[in-house]
């Protein structure tokens, strides 16, 4: 097991490239369930999350090779199961079922158990399914799904989904007749899925909007595409220029998809210099409270919430965070406490209130983003803070010791 040392108190400077998004690449390989042919991706970020839908998709017979720039042929699947020992380890191997079910009739997929930021059922994946004609019997913890032909269907999600509407766009693709998707995410990785689809021969309009039309045609085939910049990985960077009073340009980042983040950085006190493709960020001793309140693409993203908390733990005032995406995603509260931080949970909101130093204290990551958070607490805290349980990190976040010591950190992975 890695543990990560950071040594608090440097200002990060520098430029820096984003890498490709993780939540984009990951529907975009399940995607790649859908054609024949080989399909070739660019800029595909090196993570832990990258490597298990690889492993997924190989078990399905398809062959997948490369790094960041990566392979993957579909012609030749041969099994139809994502098992238990894969789907624990990352939620999103849900996103091979629409795929699946809509290319060979059957899918059986192990039903995602609870996880550290809340329950996170798929119902309205399954709901969305039926609808199209599949059935769906729920056994041993597997999802088992099988359909003849998927159908076009009018489907209205009761709660805006990021991979349940990438699930169904996919399904849809190849289903006969014209599926509309009604309060669907607008999430950009949402759009840009689409964006490959059609660039695959499918026909779909009005991703980026929350009615999506699908008109299913007969087959797919394989592209060559280059995944976007990841905005989660960009705005955490973001981050950890203004928390260490650094000043940082991030290249090969969309401005566009940051706007919220954006907003809230400059209310914060954070000044951010846009360019095209480029954002420059310098921290402030000054840092301002306000108040955050997570919601659906284009509101502020649940998964900067953890981040921005670390910002205002050091910000003068009471800040309110407040998260309405996920029940439970506070883990990272307790750890920012051990380093000094005063927060107090009411519900599903956050208090913060700002203190003048945060201090150095081993800490243990619990999920992707509450891991960043512990990073960028740790970047500014008085000391040597000890990180354990780095796999969380790993899954999200490339080469993140290359990149904070590129900017300047005091950062080390060692084995425990
Ligand atoms: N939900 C349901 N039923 C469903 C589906 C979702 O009740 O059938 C609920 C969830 O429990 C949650 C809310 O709807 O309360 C939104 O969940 P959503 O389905 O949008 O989340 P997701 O698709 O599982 C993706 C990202 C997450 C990100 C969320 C929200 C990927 C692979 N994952 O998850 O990313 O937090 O959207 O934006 O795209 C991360 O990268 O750290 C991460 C967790």
């Amino acid at each position: 097991m890695k543990k990560i040392l950071i040594t608090g108190g440097k200002k990060l400077q520098g430029t820096l490239k984003v890498s490709g998004a993780k939540n984009s690449a990951l529907p975009l390989m399940a995607a790649t369930l859908l054609t024949e042919g080989c399909n070739t991706f660019s800029q595909v970020p090196q993570l832990g999350d990258i490597k298990t839908i690889s492993k997924l998709l190989r078990k399905f017979g398809t062959h997948v090779s490369g790094n960041d720039v990566l392979t993957i042929d579909a012609s030749t699947i041969n099994s139809f199961e994502a098992p238990y020992s894969l789907v624990k380890t990352m939620r999103a191997s849900i996103l091979v079922l629409g795929p699946l079910l809509a290319r060979f009739g059957r899918a059986r997929v192990s039903l995602p158990g609870g996880c550290a930021i809340g329950s996170r059922p798929v119902d309205q994946h399954l709901k969305a399914l039926k609808s199209m004609g599949a059935t769906i019997s729920l056994e041993g913890g597997y999802i088992s799904a099988a359909c003849t032909q998927l159908k076009g269907a009018r489907i209205y999600f009761d709660i805006s989904t990021v991979t349940g509407t990438e699930n169904i766009m996919m399904a849809a693709a190849i289903a006969t007749g014209t599926t509309v998707l009604e309060n669907a995410a607008k999430e950009p990785e949402v759009e840009e899925l689409a964006i490959v689809l059609n660039k695959m021969g499918a026909r779909i309009e009005g991703a980026g909007t929350d009615v999506i039309t699908i008109e299913g045609v007969e087959t797919l085939h394989a592209v060559e595409h280059t995944i976007m910049p990841d905005r989660i990985e960009a705005g955490t960077y973001m981050i950890a220029a203004g928390i260490t009073e650094g000043d940082i340009t991030l290249s090969h980042c969309n401005p566009q998809h940051l706007h919220a983040l954006i907003e809230k950085l400059e209310e914060i006190g954070i000044d951010i210099i846009i360019n095209d493709g480029s954002i420059r960020v310098m921290g402030t001793p000054f840092l301002k409270n306000t108040d955050v309140k997570t919601l659906p693409y284009p509101g502020f993203p649940t998964d900067m919430q953890a981040q921005i908390m670390a910002l205002l733990c050091l910000a003068e005032g009471t800040s309110i965070i407040s998260e309405s995406i996920f029940e439970d995603r506070f883990m990272h509260v307790g750890e920012l406490k051990r380093m000094g931080a005063n927060i107090r949970l009411e519900g599903n909101s956050a208090i913060v209130t700002g203190v003048d130093t945060l201090s150095a204290a081993p800490v243990m990551a619990t999920d992707l983003r509450a891991s960043a958070s512990l990073v960028l607490a740790a970047l500014v805290a008085r000391g040597e803070t000890e990180i354990t349980r780095v796999y969380h990190l790993e899954r999200g976040y490339e080469a993140v010791e290359d990149k904070l010591s590129q900017l300047g950190a005091a950062i080390q992975t060692v084995n425990e």
